[in-house]
């Protein structure tokens, strides 16, 4: 079992949305028994929220939040991946707790300058707190009509810090499907279609979940050797 932490200094980058599909991707990949948990560590309760609206029953994972979780454990329930949501510019006992007992640590962060100016600081804050969990940065909210991403992408290397090779990219269809309760490659159109773009924007998920999936793999690996 894998606990993976989504969190970063900025609000609106992407988090909740990374924490909901992740959690589809991994519940899919992986056959073993269990469950694949996500624990909503968010106020604003987006990924709780989300779940709540979708009417199918077809989201492969469950949802709890940090005061049920030990009540969905205590009912037997058995957690083949944890995805713990976090809010925004997290206070740092929050930080250190929540990342300190992580297996993976993904910060979400959409390529503007700004943002990419303020990683530091957050990088920083782990680093002064002794959390040592291995982490990696994930570009969210591209425009794929920019060259921000690569500028990113460019910056981050230049700086030694590991980042995802598969990206988030701008689709409405993420929207939607928040607002519909599920998965982006159901996300429906006004219409009552699938949204144009709920394919790639699916696409671009499985291959961040892929990539995480091969990181704990791997992880599990060098710790088994
Ligand atoms: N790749 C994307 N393309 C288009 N819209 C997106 C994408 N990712 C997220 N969004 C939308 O952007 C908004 C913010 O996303 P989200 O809630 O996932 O961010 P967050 O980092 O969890 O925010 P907060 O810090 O407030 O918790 C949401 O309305 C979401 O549907
Ligand atoms: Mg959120």
């Amino acid at each position: 079992m894998a606990v993976i932490t989504i969190a970063s200094h900025k609000g609106g980058v992407g988090k909740s949305t990374l924490a909901f599909h992740l959690a589809g991707v991994l519940a899919l990949l992986d056959s073993s028994d269990g469950q694949v948990l996500v624990i909503d560590g968010d106020e604003n309760r987006s990924v709780l929220g989300w779940a709540g609206k979708n009417e199918s029953g077809n989201l492969p994972f469950e949802v709890v939040t940090l005061a049920t979780q030990a009540k969905w454990f205590q009912t037997g329930n058995r957690a083949k991946h944890i995805i713990i949501d976090t809010q925004a510019r997290p206070s740092r006992d929050d930080l250190k707790e929540i990342a300190g007992d992580s297996d993976l640590l993904i910060i979400p962060t959409p390529p503007q300058s700004l943002s990419i100016d303020t990683l530091p600081l957050f990088l920083d804050d782990l680093r002064s707190l002794g959390v040592i969990t291995p982490y990696t940065f994930l570009l969210t909210l591209v425009d794929a009509r920019s060259k921000d991403a690569e500028a990113a992408r460019a910056y981050l290397t230049s700086m030694n810090e590991p980042l995802l090779e598969g990206k988030m990219r701008l689709f409405s269809a993420f929207q939607k499907a928040a607002d519909q309760g599920v998965l982006v490659r159901d996300a429906r159109a006004e219409t009552g279609k699938r949204d144009k773009n709920a394919g790639v924007a699916w696409g671009d998920c499985m291959d961040v979940g892929k990539e995480v999936w091969e990181i704990l793999e791997q992880m599990k690996e060098s710790t088994c050797g």
